[in-house]
């Protein structure tokens, strides 16, 4: 049985105030953004289309009778809204807890804003300081990036499974946090092997904070 949690239910029900009739949206992954699925099915405006970012969002979003699309379908969307892991007050994010990072970040970056549902306890000073960044690698390379990494102070984990994207993930801290996410998001992406990394520069530009009392905090970048 799933337990309740009001401060992402708060959260995720808020952001169907960013929701408008007929617009076509990234449906993100997690449990917060449950909460979302669950209000736009049964409160959400008339004619909104739907592109999920993990199997497990399409499948519940065919269980809600959502209507879903695929990423080649649409050219763009009028915006995601997805969870996150960590965010900066600046609103740059780390995701990937639920290994779903590739797509996410494809739909992030198709589309025109990125509304995050999250919890005050996730807004960090520095990323990947106390969660471990998720960074999404295809099988033939987990040797070699593992090592890049290593040289470069991360401390790697193999996380258990296959993405749905066939790949699997390194679960890498780095003591101390990441000081420039921007120039780290370069250097993770010109690693060869590294399908994609967790951290989410630039993308969000809203951020809804749920507390257990129901309010919500909103950021905007
Ligand atoms: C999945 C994600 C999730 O959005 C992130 O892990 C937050 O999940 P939750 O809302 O369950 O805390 O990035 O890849």
């Amino acid at each position: 049985m799933v337990v309740d949690d009001p401060a992402k239910r708060a959260a995720g029900v808020a952001a169907l105030d960013e929701v408008r009739a007929g617009m076509t949206i990234g449906l993100g992954t997690g449990s917060t953004v449950a909460y979302f699925l669950d209000a736009l099915a049964a409160d959400g405006p008339s004619g909104v289309r739907g592109v999920p970012t993990s199997e497990a969002t399409r499948r519940r979003g065919e269980e809600l009778g959502l209507d879903l699309l695929a990423p080649d379908e649409v050219d763009r969307l009028d915006l995601v809204v997805d969870g996150a892991d960590e965010l900066t007050p600046a609103l740059d994010l780390t995701k990937g807890g639920g290994g779903a990072l590739l797509r996410e970040k494809v739909v992030a970056e198709m589309s025109d804003g990125m509304v995050v549902v999250a919890t005050p306890d996730k807004v960090v000073d520095r990323l990947a300081e106390s969660f471990a960044l998720p960074i999404e690698v295809v099988p033939f390379a987990v040797g070699p990036v593992r090592r890049r990494l290593a040289a470069r102070g991360y401390v790697v984990q193999l996380r258990d499974g296959h993405t749905d994207n066939g790949n699997v993930i390194l679960d890498a801290r780095l003591p101390g946090g990441i000081e420039q996410p921007g120039e780290e998001a370069t250097w993770l992406s010109s690693v060869a092997g590294v399908a994609e990394h967790g951290l989410f520069i630039d993308l969000a530009v809203v951020a809804l904070l749920g507390r257990p009392d129901g309010t919500v905090t909103r950021l905007e970048a």
